[in-house]
């Protein structure tokens, strides 16, 4: 048992947003109740289409993607995905982002009504009323939309998930513990790009994507390392963790819990035996 945020978590490992979709395919392989948590694919207050293809690219040791968000919506996640979700033993994070402070409050009314354990704040995407920078690349902008969250999380642990894509992150880091943030997690991907020599042209539609795997690790660990010193908040470490031992680091670097993404993408089982290798 491992406590976070004020829950009881029966391990330590969860799978990561946009992962692991809504757990319908994963569950097809193993029993999802043997994780600690689910953070469930990020939501949005409306559907979203996504960018257009190729959306995803490998890369060295990694991959970059720009699925751009796709989901069916708040609503239709709480009305179709959660209830399947519910049928497992483990707890449900649900990732998710808006357009303003307003927005992000507004979903997370409707996901915590829902009844989803905790809440996983993307502030990784496009703040429309700064031009389009991402909301958590701003300390100013990363406790506003913490703050409107935690209002109306109803008692909810709040969990925000902070970009590596900035200078300090650690002064972001201190904006949202002084927001009211119960948790943070990090990292979320590295903006970076390809070009296919064919074509002289960018590989990803959207030319940008954000890249994860076992390349962004040692950046995910300086992160949590940096974060953990510099607030008191608990930590859920993610970002290129594919093995006992690079979770065994991220441990030691101060995370209290772990997030499993694009290791998955290899061997879907990795979660499971990370589980085992860490022991009690
Ligand atoms: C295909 C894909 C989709 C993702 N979608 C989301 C998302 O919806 N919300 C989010 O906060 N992070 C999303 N992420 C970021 C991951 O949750 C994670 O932070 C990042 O990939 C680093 O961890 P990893 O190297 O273990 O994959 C996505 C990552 C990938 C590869």
């Amino acid at each position: 048992m491992v406590s976070f945020a004020g829950i009881n978590f029966k391990n330590r490992v969860t799978l990561a947003s946009g992962t692991c979709g809504f757990g319908r395919e994963i569950a097809e392989l193993y029993d999802l109740s043997r994780l600690g948590g689910i953070c469930t694919k990020g939501v949005t207050l409306l559907p979203r289409l996504g960018n257009l293809p190729p959306r995803v690219a490998e890369t060295p040791a990694g991959m970059l993607n720009s699925v751009g968000l796709q989901n069916p919506g708040v609503e239709a996640f709480v009305r179709d995905e959660l209830p399947f979700l519910r049928g497992f033993d483990t707890k449900i994070i649900a990732n998710f982002s808006g357009e303003s402070p307003e927005e992000f409050a507004k979903i997370a009314a409707i996901l915590v009504e829902g009844g989803v354990d905790m809440l996983e704040v993307n502030i990784s995407c496009p703040n429309l009323h700064a031009g389009g920078t991402a909301f958590g690349t701003d300390p100013v902008a990363s406790f506003e939309v913490t703050y409107a969250v935690k209002e109306a999380a109803k008692g909810v642990p709040v969990m925000v998930k902070l970009t590596p894509n900035v200078t300090d992150i650690a002064a972001i880091a201190v904006a949202c513990e002084k927001a009211g943030a119960d948790a943070l997690s990090l990292i979320n991907t590295l903006l970076g790009m390809r070009i296919d020599l064919k074509t002289g042209k960018p590989i990803l539609a959207n030319v940008t994507g954000g890249l994860s795997g076992p390349a962004v690790f040692p950046v995910a660990l300086r992160c949590v390392w940096q974060v953990a010193r510099a607030v008191k908040l608990p930590i859920m470490g993610l970002g290129g963790i594919s093995d006992v031992d690079t979770a065994r680091e991220m441990l030691l670097a101060g995370a209290t819990m772990l997030s499993i993404g694009t290791a998955q993408f290899r061997n879907p089982l990795i979660p499971l035996e990370i589980i085992d290798g860490l022991g009690e």
